[in-house]
């Protein structure tokens, strides 16, 4: 069955894998949302079922809430669970100093806050998400629906004062209407090209009015684990700077078990 896999869902499907491993009895952990992290939600319920692993999730989204519930994992909301150990999550862009832009499923906002109230984050992608400068993937920024034309006009008169590409601002659709987040939000897509400077992005962008959160993630994440379409994955640590990499044959047999029929 992995043969009917194209290369990206192998790398995700691989790097989802071994960061499950990660997860250890009686941890707190955050769930991502989008396609890598379903894979990873899908690895620790096997995990719960297979040994017993003991862990409570805090989704950060509802649709990843009702996969773990599916697949046998005890949810708690962010409250009750209070802080995380561990959130493990997807991105749609990394650099090379684990800066992420977020939001490409919508749930940008659960995700940062459930992230940033973790010991650690452990971002799974597969290989093409990693970019030298943030910014070809358009930036998910989540403003409240109540004048929210007025809000992406603050937003495009702030980009012209940034060291942006573009400055484009699209309001995401799901068919005829607006996608709405959990939060009952809208999500405008900033099409930049470019981020030159993150922080002064960030900073500004959570000072227009009618702005929720942006999806840029900066001095969150902690660790990268890359998939690759060969089954390869790299595992990069930015606290000790450290990389290692698995090859195919090293952990074949378990990061390819719920496939082999
Ligand atoms: C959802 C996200 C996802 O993590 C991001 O879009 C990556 O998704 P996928 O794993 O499907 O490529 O930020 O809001």
């Amino acid at each position: 069955m992995s043969a009917e896999m194209t290369p990206i869902e192998t790398a995700k499907y691989v790097a989802a894998r071994r960061a499950a491993e990660f997860v250890q009895d009686g941890m707190r952990v955050g769930l991502g949302t989008g396609s890598t992290a379903d894979w990873m939600v899908r690895r620790l319920g096997e995990r719960i079922k297979d040994e017993g692993l003991q862990i409570k999730g805090v989704p950060t989204s509802a649709a990843t809430g009702q996969l773990a519930r599916e697949v046998g994992i005890p949810v708690v909301s962010l409250d009750q669970a209070g802080w995380l150990d561990l959130t493990i999550d997807g991105a749609d862009e990394f650099d090379g100093e684990f800066n992420l832009i977020k939001g490409g499923g919508g749930a940008l906002l659960h995700e940062k806050i459930v992230a940033t109230a973790s010991d650690q984050m452990v971002v799974i992608a597969d290989a093409g998400k990693e970019v030298e400068t943030l910014g070809a993937f358009p930036l998910p920024v989540e403003v409240i629906p109540f004048g929210w034309q007025t809000t992406r006009t603050l937003i495009e008169e702030a980009l012209d004062a940034m060291d942006v590409l573009g400055t484009s601002v699209t309001l995401r659709m799901k068919g005829d209407a607006p996608r709405v987040t959990d939060e009952g939000n809208h999500i405008l897509d900033l099409h930049l090209k470019r981020i030159g400077n993150a922080r002064h992005l960030a900073l500004v962008l959570n000072q227009v009015p009618g702005v929720v959160e942006n999806g840029l993630f900066l001095d969150i994440c902690d660790k990268v684990v890359i998939g690759y379409g060969d089954g390869r994955v790299e595992l990069r640590d930015l606290n000790d700077g450290s990389v290692e990499t698995d090859q195919p044959g090293d952990k074949a047999e378990n990061l390819f078990s719920d496939l082999a029929d």
